[in-house]
């Protein structure tokens, strides 16, 4: 197997790089707009969505070289929703990232402006890297649809929008599958689309996308119980705080465990057609599960 770690550890140095080039730098009149959107997005994070589009290039034999840029885009999607799930209208958090929260380090409106920007500025980045135009466009257009209305957007809606006695597990599973898993489809599926993948392929990525986002939100409902806020960078609590119904409300941590384990065996067995090449990708389910951050 593949070491994870070093990986991780090689694209955070990418992704740092390449955000610090493609973010406006803050200066003129709008360096206020532009200060948040580099304050969240180059305060670090695991980097994981770019994590697994790159993984994703590996497993079809890809060099990631000239689609780094796209990879950052993903993070700048990823950090946009985060800015907006800690406003005090969503789930008010405090910390984020080992540090104030973007509306907390400036303000309620420069949080969400930065959000819009980092969003809107992601779809100019992806469009910009080399690529056969016709992979391209399937890559951004499914990025498009699984970080909106057809995704992240309308899983975080479908949380603020139910209250919690009335989430069964089908129900927590469909907004687990928005909220978490349709971000990281989009780092897999966007990649699998520039790498020309057929729909054999596409299915089996999408099958692992979605059953490892869903063992990645059931540990991390598990740690905003029983984690250290330190090493998570954000504060714990926040799910009892705002009675957000999870698999660790809804079962109990030892239990939600066994979930998300099962969910990381599905995902791996979703991996069978492909060879070893894709042996990075078979490595971030199991780290899903056992991490404490
Ligand atoms: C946090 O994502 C939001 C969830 C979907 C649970 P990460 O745990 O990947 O956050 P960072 O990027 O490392 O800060
Ligand atoms: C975050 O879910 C999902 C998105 C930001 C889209 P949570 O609210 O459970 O994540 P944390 O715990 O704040 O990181
Ligand atoms: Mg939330
Ligand atoms: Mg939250």
């Amino acid at each position: 197997m593949p070491d994870l770690k070093q990986f991780l550890a090689e694209i955070e140095a990418e992704v740092q790089q390449q955000l610090e080039l493609l973010l406006p730098p803050e200066e003129g009149p709008e360096a206020r707009l532009y200060a948040a959107m580099r304050y969240s997005a180059l305060a670090g994070g695991k980097r994981l969505r770019p994590a697994l589009f790159a993984a994703t290039l590996a497993a079809f034999g890809q060099s990631r070289t000239a689609w780094m840029p796209f990879a950052a885009a993903l993070e700048m999607i990823h950090t946009y929703s985060l800015i907006h799930d800690d406003l005090p209208a969503m789930d008010n958090d405090d910390f984020r990232r080992g540090r104030p929260s973007c509306h907390r380090a400036f303000d309620e409106a420069s949080a969400i402006l930065a959000g819009d920007a980092l969003l809107t500025h992601a779809f100019a980045v992806m469009l910009s890297v080399p690529a056969e135009p016709e992979r391209l466009c399937r890559a951004v257009a499914l990025v498009a649809r699984l970080a909106g209305c057809g995704g992240m957007v309308a899983g975080q809606a479908a949380e603020l929008a139910s209250s919690p006695e009335s989430i069964d597990r089908p129900r927590l599973d469909e907004i687990y599958r928005g909220k978490t898993g349709a971000l990281l489809a989009c780092a897999v599926l966007s990649a699998a689309h520039l790498c020309g993948a057929g729909e054999r392929e596409l299915a089996a990525l999408e099958l692992y996308s979605y059953q490892s986002g869903r063992a990645f939100q059931i540990i991390d409902d598990v740690l905003d119980v029983q984690g250290d806020s330190a090493l998570l960078g954000k504060n714990t609590g926040s799910d009892v705080k705002n009675k957000t119904r999870t698999y660790a409300s809804l079962l109990g941590c030892y239990a939600a465990r066994a979930e998300a384990l099962l969910s990381a065996e599905k995902a791996l067995q979703a991996l069978e057609i492909f060879d070893t090449r894709s042996d990075l990708l078979r490595s971030f389910p199991e780290f899903f599960v056992s991490r404490d951050h």
